[in-house]
């Protein structure tokens, strides 16, 4: 189990896991040559789920279990917390079934980030063979753990019918999130295909309080499988890893189907504060960023505090450059839809008249 982890991160880290296009790179401002405004009055600072951030960012949720896993969570924590972002932790389904100790968890408790992300996997919130479902009691248990103010809950199947040891059953998922959400704050959370519209409208009924879009753009779990089964010599497992690398509704667009009234973040393919930006205009609450995180986090905790000072500059200066003082004029800018993004606008009827 916590194998897996460490050959995720080892993969993510190590080769090429993204789609050949990033769908934000169709997603475009109009420059304001006159901004009238002070680059020093912009204000990033947004609140989610009742907590202020510094800047609408969350680092995504990764990773842990094994032993690495303690310093690049403590790291990200440590990044998150000096400059006043959100974080996600990976799913902790190994503590919950006893199959790793805690540490590379409750390490985030060291410090005091703004919006702590607890996280567990939709799968195993009902029976899959001999494995025992978890339930609200672990969903609890997840949630003190690290301290969280709200669970994630990860949608992940396209992950499970690549890898060679996935989970493939899926009826009853919804009554389960149900049954937690109505006890729980919970995030429903995509991991990178993608929410569609009548899924965002059925978390929504089932209670849940906000949804991470996880869109297709950045980390393809077909493509991780991919070269996890390619080491293990799994022949049919590694060709579904490449004919699903691409599967997916793309991050962008994703977001236009998943405003049903709730908070929404934008993950999936985040690379900068000018995609941070793009996701803001496009309508979400705040953007996520994962597997560039990982790569400062393998390097050092000030590695993290720099990569989310960038971002936040680079968001800043693209709130000067469209005059916008704070997030919510942000979330007015229009935008312009170019390429593959707006054939898929266009094909479900989103750009309107
Ligand atoms: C190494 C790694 C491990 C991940 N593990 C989890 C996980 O345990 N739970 C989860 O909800 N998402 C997990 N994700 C998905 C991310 O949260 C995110 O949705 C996805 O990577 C897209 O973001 P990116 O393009 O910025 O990498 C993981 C991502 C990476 C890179």
């Amino acid at each position: 189990m916590t194998e897996r982890k460490r050959d995720h991160v080892d993969i993510v880290l190590g080769k090429e896991v993204r789609p050949r296009h990033n769908h934000w790179d169709d997603v475009h401002f109009l420059h304001r040559a006159l901004p009238e405004i002070d680059l020093e009055e912009i204000d990033t600072g947004v609140t989610l789920f009742g907590k202020r951030l510094a800047a609408p960012l969350i680092i995504s949720s990764m990773t842990g279990g094994f032993e690495d896993a303690v310093r690049i969570n403590d790291n990200l924590a440590y990044g998150a917390s000096k400059v006043g972002v959100g974080m996600g932790v990976g799913s902790q389904r190994p503590v919950l079934q006893d199959q790793a100790p805690e540490d590379s968890w409750t390490v985030v408790e060291k410090h005091s980030v703004p919006l702590m992300i607890a996280n567990i996997g939709a799968p195993q919130l009902i029976r899959q063979g001999e494995k025992e479902p978890l339930g609200l009691e672990e969903a609890r248990r997840a949630l003190q753990m690290v301290g969280g103010d709200i669970l994630a809950i990860h949608f992940n199947y396209t992950q499970e019918i690549v890898q060679p040891e996935g989970d493939r059953r899926a009826r009853g998922v919804l009554e389960a999130v149900r049954t937690i959400a109505k006890e729980l704050p919970v995030l429903a959370k995509e991991t990178g295909a993608g929410i569609s519209k009548e899924v965002a409208l059925q978390l929504k009924e089932a209670g849940v309080q906000g949804i991470d879009i996880g869109g297709l753009g950045g980390t393809s779990f077909s493509a991780v499988e991919f070269y996890r089964a390619q080491m293990e010599g799994m022949e049919q497992k590694e060709r579904l890893g490449e004919v699903f690398w691409e599967w997916g509704i793309p991050s962008p667009i994703s977001l236009f189907l998943s405003q049903v009234g709730l908070p929404v973040i934008a993950t999936g393919g985040i690379r900068n504060g000018l995609d941070v930006a793009k996701a803001v205009a496009l309508g979400s609450s705040a953007a996520g960023m994962a597997s560039q995180m990982l790569r400062a986090a393998e390097r050092s905790a000030e590695a993290v505090v720099r990569e989310l000072e960038s971002v936040i500059a680079e968001l800043k200066a693209v709130m000067f450059l469209t005059g916008c003082t704070d997030v919510n004029r942000l979330h007015e800018t229009r935008v312009v839809l170019t390429g593959p993004t707006k054939d898929w606008a266009n094909s479900l009827g989103l750009l309107g008249g």
